[in-house]
């Protein structure tokens, strides 16, 4: 994909903040610190283009990223944060079903999960909660780097297991840091993009 440009449009909370020119979008989420933020950049090829952290749950805001002003990226804020107050979990909840709950832009939900690890039951929630919002949904396992590629597979079905994907959903490994798997992504993203009816220009 030849990025032509990215613009940070807007860090919504409500409703009337989310851009309205029936751009169409694909949402990133994950649990805080499953490389939500990073795999924006590793797409992107920029460094610090959007915000990452040691600090786990620093997204807060729903984020658009605008991509060769044709579509959207939007990292979520992530969840499963033990720290977090209760508070604090109510208004990321709401934040998240106002968002989803109607949202005509919205092509795909990319679940981000770590390769490493059997997803959380807040995973399995976050998967169910995406189907029964009746969004595609593609699996990212994130943080490729942390194990062997010898062992992509077995990771794979523990995931495909956990979250009881449809036969047709993918797992796409990924990692950031080795720069791994980021042509299968983009090349998802453009399929995603057309299934929904929308022609995004690749180079
Ligand atoms: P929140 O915004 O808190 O929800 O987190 P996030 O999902 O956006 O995670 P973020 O991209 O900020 O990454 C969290 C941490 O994981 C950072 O320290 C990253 O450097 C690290 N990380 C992200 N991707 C990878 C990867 O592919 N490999 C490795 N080894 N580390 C990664
Ligand atoms: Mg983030």
């Amino acid at each position: 994909m030849k990025i032509r440009s990215a613009e940070i449009t807007m860090s919504a909370v409500n409703k009337s903040q989310y851009p309205d020119e029936g751009i169409p979008e694909i949402a990133l989420v994950g649990r805080s610190n499953v490389g939500k933020s990073s795999i924006v950049n590793t797409l992107l090829n920029r460094r610090n283009f959007a915000r990452t952290s040691q600090t786990p749950g620093k997204t807060r805001t729903i984020n658009f990223y605008l991509i060769n002003k044709e579509f959207f990226f939007v990292d979520l804020p992530g969840y499963g944060y033990a720290k977090i107050a209760k508070s604090e979990k109510e208004k990321w909840g709401k934040i998240m079903e106002r968002y989803l709950a109607d949202r005509e832009e919205l092509c795909t939900i990319f679940l981000l999960v770590d390769i490493r690890h059997e997803p959380s039951n807040d995973d399995v929630i976050m998967y169910d909660w995406i189907k029964h919002f009746g969004y595609n949904c593609v699996v990212i396992a994130t943080k490729a780097d942390k194990i062997s590629r010898g062992q992509y597979q077995k990771h794979i079905n523990i995931i495909r297991k956990k979250l009881q994907l449809e036969p047709d959903e993918k797992i796409i490994p990924i990692s950031s840091l080795k720069k791994t798997g980021v042509e299968e992504v983009w090349n998802e993203i453009v399929h995603q993009y057309h299934e929904n009816g929308y022609d995004v220009t690749v180079d």
